[in-house]
């Protein structure tokens, strides 16, 4: 099984791309270009890594759900693959925004990020039209653009592969994931208002160790306790996340995107209504009056054998 690369590492540079294929273009065209892009993929990227083979270079590409009753109405679609609906929580709503394709592409250099983005521009630019196209960046020491590490209680590498890729093998997808990508807006100015004290509460971890808060000292609409997710034996269930600092400092615009990967999507879910709906005590998750969530979407990611079937029209 030849899985995607969607297991994040921190590179120095991400481009995150969400693209809507054109609807005044003939369904049967759309599709022949894009199996043509999906047959030409993993040769592209083997050729990207011999190119490039010292810049930590990765790339994902997510299916969404419109897209695919599009192009593929005959083949079941992937179980939880659905159009994300909009939560609407306490004070902010986890909006539904559009998106057909979505990629996720790392390196070390920006130059070989955009690289990338070249083939994708001169194979697909015929029959898609962007949504929208982040440029993010590693910040400081492995830090969220809020200035907390990013990723501490992460799977490690072995149990992330079983968080991430389906592994029923009755399942059609089986090596596939399903990736929920969220852009979020940051108020810099509100945030650098609240002490290190305060903004440590808010977190549920000491901003410059990066321990977590005493049981006794953590409140219960901390980030790191509301949003957390458990089975129906009450044991805690784990996804792999990222978030991806952006910004565009003269415009005072500032941003995290997030990437949940799973190979269950309810789990990603319950942590998403956790934060914005709440929890128990009907707090919501207090990182939410700082961050402004302004997409979201939920995209299938096949294997590379489910890539290869759309290039040979046995998905269709
Ligand atoms: C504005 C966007 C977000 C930022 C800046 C952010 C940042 C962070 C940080 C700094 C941590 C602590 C370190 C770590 O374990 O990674 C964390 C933990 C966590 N985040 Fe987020 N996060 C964001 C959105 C989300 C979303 C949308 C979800 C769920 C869908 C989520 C779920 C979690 C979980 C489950 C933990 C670990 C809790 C634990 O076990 O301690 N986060 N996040």
């Amino acid at each position: 099984m030849k899985y995607q690369d969607v297991i994040p590492e921190q590179a120095q540079n991400t481009i995150l791309c969400t693209v809507n294929f054109k609807n005044d273009v003939d369904t049967n065209e759309v599709l022949e270009v894009f199996k043509d892009f999906c047959g030409r993929l993993h040769p592209t990227l083997n050729s990207m890594k011999i190119r490039f083979p010292f810049d930590n270079f990765k790339f994902v590409m997510g299916i969404g759900s419109n897209a695919w009753g599009r192009l593929f109405p005959n083949s079941e679609k992937p179980k939880d693959l659905k159009q994300f609906n909009d939560i609407k929580g306490k004070n902010k709503t986890a909006v539904s925004t559009d998106g057909d394709l979505f990629f996720h592409i790392s390196a070390d250099k920006m130059d070989v990020c955009y690289e990338m983005m070249l083939i994708i521009h001169k194979l697909l630019k015929n029959v898609i039209d962007s949504v929208d196209e982040t440029h993010g960046f590693r910040f400081r020491d492995g830090r969220a653009i809020f200035g907390f590490v990013d990723g501490t209680e992460n799977p490690d590498i072995e149990e992330a592969k079983e968080v991430v890729y389906i592994d029923n093998h009755e399942d059609p997808y089986f090596g596939g994931t399903y990736v929920m990508a969220q852009k979020y807006i940051f108020d810099l100015d509100l945030w650098d208002s609240l002490s290190v004290e305060k903004q440590e509460l808010v977190v549920g971890r000491y901003k410059d160790t990066d321990l977590e808060l005493s049981e006794d000292k953590k409140p219960s609409n901390a980030h790191t306790e509301i949003s957390k997710a458990h089975d129906v034996l009450g044991e805690e269930v784990k996804i792999m996340r990222a978030n991806i600092a952006f910004a565009e400092a003269s415009k005072s615009i500032f941003g995290s995107y997030f990437l949940g990967y799973s190979k269950d999507f309810s789990i990603t879910l319950q942590m998403l209504k956790h934060m914005f709906e709440g929890k128990d005590n009907n707090e919501y998750d207090s990182i939410l009056d700082y961050f402004n969530p302004i997409t979201g979407n939920l995209f299938f990611v096949p294997s590379f054998e489910q890539i290869d079937k759309i290039a040979s029209g046995d998905i269709h």
